[in-house]
């Protein structure tokens, strides 16, 4: 299934943060989202449905490569496809800007993200030993994860 892409901006900043407070152990806030969404650097893409942000990916360009920042998708609404769907329209945006290389972290033990990463063509370059800490008894790992775009 596909669903219509919106390019999300400042004002959509309150219902990020609300899907976010649904996704992460250490959500970002309104506030942080707002400012994030003023800055040109930033590229955020969401996925509506029935008129609710169901999901969305946040990616961030420097220096001709591109960060994905974070990815959530409600939980009503998970195993539908909606963040293969937002990375690979962030690749294809990105690919078009001429964007090289597209990064990212992920928890270790987030089984989830990182089949969806590996589905997604993102390949593992590394460790980050106990970078996350918020909402667990002992910190875990970050796996660094790249994918090359226009090849
Ligand atoms: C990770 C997350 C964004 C996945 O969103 P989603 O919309 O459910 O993902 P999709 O439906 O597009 O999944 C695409 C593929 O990724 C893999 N995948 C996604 N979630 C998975 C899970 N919980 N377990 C195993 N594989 C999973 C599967 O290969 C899946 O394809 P399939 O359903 O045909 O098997 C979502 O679970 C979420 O918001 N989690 C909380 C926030 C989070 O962890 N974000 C990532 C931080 S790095």
């Amino acid at each position: 299934m596909t669903w219509p892409l919106l390019v999300l901006r400042a004002d959509d900043a309150a219902r990020m943060s609300r899907l976010h407070m649904r996704s992460f152990d250490d959500p970002w806030s309104a506030v942080a989202f707002r400012g994030m969404l003023l800055d040109t650097t930033i590229l955020s893409l969401g996925i509506e449905i029935d008129g609710e942000l169901a999901g969305f990916v946040t990616a961030q360009t420097v220096a001709g490569e591109a960060d994905i920042l974070t990815v959530a998708t409600a939980p009503e609404h998970r195993r539908k496809g909606l963040a293969a769907s937002l990375i690979r329209a962030l690749v294809s945006r990105l690919g078009e800007r001429g964007i090289a290389r597209i990064t990212l972290e992920v928890a270790e033990d987030n089984a989830g993200a990182r089949a969806l990463y590996a589905a997604e063509g993102f390949t593992v370059d590394g460790h980050r030993p106990r970078y996350y800490t918020a909402g667990r008894d002992v910190p875990v790992d970050a796996i660094l994860m790249s994918r090359k775009l226009g090849v």
